[in-house]
């Protein structure tokens, strides 16, 4: 089938490429032309496993073409994602502007019957946007040209999105349309066999489904971060208490794991947009609010225990931090656990040394250069001179460094732990004074 994704961004362009591998003739188009050139040239602009050669794959293959001329665009697909970013605006809301200027684009250069599929993150009510700014253009134009909207979101991990977009749990499709389903099906067949994952709704019960997804793991990640609070105080171990209750099919393993909070450019943005929308109706979503101070405050959490460590002031020290992006196997710093720590670090006179296996560019980006900031290219650099240890998040080769290097480098044997990845026991018995999240300190 012929398809077009608007927005080369994560979503976008793992979407593309797996619409391309399964032989769909896929056009992405994006303003950006730099981001074009360097796609056309084989450079993805973001790290993701597996992403690199299924797009140079096929846009060699000749089923995946980039470009920044929508009208071109616009010709190509049957089928046309909107997979823009929804930013959140000033007050948290979801900001649309991309999206309507897509379907605007759309509208002004179609000529024959098109499926507009929002793959965007998008508050409830946003396919009737679509929907309007598109009647209004081609009105404009004096054309009645057919079209439909569909919301169909997307549920893939960074890290993990190309696994996630091949091998989907399940594709959730709100239409009101029945005779889109067939196209529909069509596309996502190859993703498709063996068990229907085809869960199909209205419009704006899809809409929300996004969102209700994205909340709920947000919830249990907070309600876990509060439990292990709870733990701390109470003298119990957070890490038995998640196995204890992880047992329980009704509560499962996924996502209870306790951490120095959540980050990524989703479950923030969503939760507070989800909360705006409620707010904007007249409904105050406790539970959500909740969710959302939970997780500011539990960013705060590895502060606090080095500065109940060393005290207020940590002028003259350092800390060595492993660990960046706001988790493994990505390079993305949005919203990641490791700002608040770096800064409030920064704020009370302390020098990070730092080491990520793949976020160190974006980093620098972010911070520029600065006499408080030294990224290092190893984790055992990262020691070197340090007063303490602190990890941000759990990459794989963090899990078992040689605990007597680390003894030996340290000015003291002090971790701080973001991410619970050892035993309280054992460390403690090597010399470490240990400080992890829920596990008594
Ligand atoms: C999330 C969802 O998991 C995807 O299903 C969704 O499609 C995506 O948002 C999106 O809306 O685009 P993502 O933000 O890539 O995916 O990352 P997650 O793996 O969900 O992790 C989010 C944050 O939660 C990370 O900071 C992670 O460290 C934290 N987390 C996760 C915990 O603190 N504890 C857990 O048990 C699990």
């Amino acid at each position: 089938m012929k398809v077009t994704v608007f927005g080369i961004g994560y979503v976008g362009l793992v979407q593309a490429a797996v619409l391309a591998e399964v032989g769909h003739d896929v056009m992405c188009i994006d303003v950006d032309e730099r981001k074009v050139e360097n796609l056309k040239k084989g450079n993805i602009p973001i790290f993701e496993p597996g992403l690199t050669p299924l797009v140079q794959q096929n846009f060699e293959a000749g089923r995946l073409h980039f470009t920044t001329d929508a009208k071109a665009g616009v010709a190509h697909g049957t089928i046309q994602f909107i997979a823009v970013g929804t930013p959140p605006d000033e007050d948290g809301s979801a900001d649309l502007k991309y999206v309507t200027a897509v379907a605007r684009t759309i509208a002004e250069h179609m000529t024959d019957r098109k499926v507009v599929i929002d793959k965007s993150t998008v508050p409830v009510g946003t396919a009737d946007k679509v929907r309007q700014v598109m009647e209004e253009t081609l009105k404009q134009r004096g054309s009645t040209v057919p079209f439909d909207v569909v919301s169909n979101p997307e549920f893939l991990k960074e890290g993990a999105a190309v696994a996630d977009c091949m091998r989907p749990e399940r594709i959730v499709i709100g239409t009101d349309n029945k005779e889109v389903i067939e196209p529909i099906r069509e596309l996502y067949e190859p993703f498709n066999r063996n068990h229907d994952r085809m869960i199909m709704m209205d419009i704006r019960s899809a809409e929300l489904t996004k969102y209700a997804a994205n909340c709920m793991l947000a919830t249990k990640i907070s309600f876990m971060n509060e439990m292990s609070n709870l733990a701390e105080m109470l003298g119990a171990d957070i890490e038995k208490v998640r196995q204890g209750i992880g047992s329980d099919s009704r509560i499962g393993y996924h996502f209870i794991y306790p951490g120095c909070g959540y980050g990524g450019s989703c479950f923030p943005k969503d939760v507070q947009a989800l909360i705006r929308t409620a707010e904007h109706i007249g409904y105050q979503p406790k539970l959500l609010q909740a969710v959302e101070q939970v997780n500011y405050q539990q960013k705060y959490k590895l502060t606090k225990f080095i500065k109940h460590h060393f005290g207020e002031d940590l002028k003259g020290k350092t800390f060595a931090l492993w660990g960046l992006a706001f988790k493994p196997n990505t390079d993305d710093m949005r919203e990641a656990s490791s700002r608040v720590l770096m800064e409030q670090l920064w704020e009370a006179g302390a020098i990070v040394q730092a080491f990520d296996p793949e976020a160190m560019n974006e980093v620098q980006r972010i911070y520029g250069q600065r006499d408080d900031l030294k990224l290092v290219g190893t984790k055992e650099a990262a020691l070197q001179g340090a007063d303490a240890l602190v990890i941000c998040t759990e990459w794989q080769n963090f899990r078992a460094p040689d605990f007597d290097v680390i003894k030996g480098t340290l000015k003291q044997p002090v971790i701080f732990d973001g991410r619970n990845l050892f035993d309280p026991e054992r460390l403690e018995s090597r010399g470490f004074t240990y400080y992890a999240i829920g596990r008594g300190a």
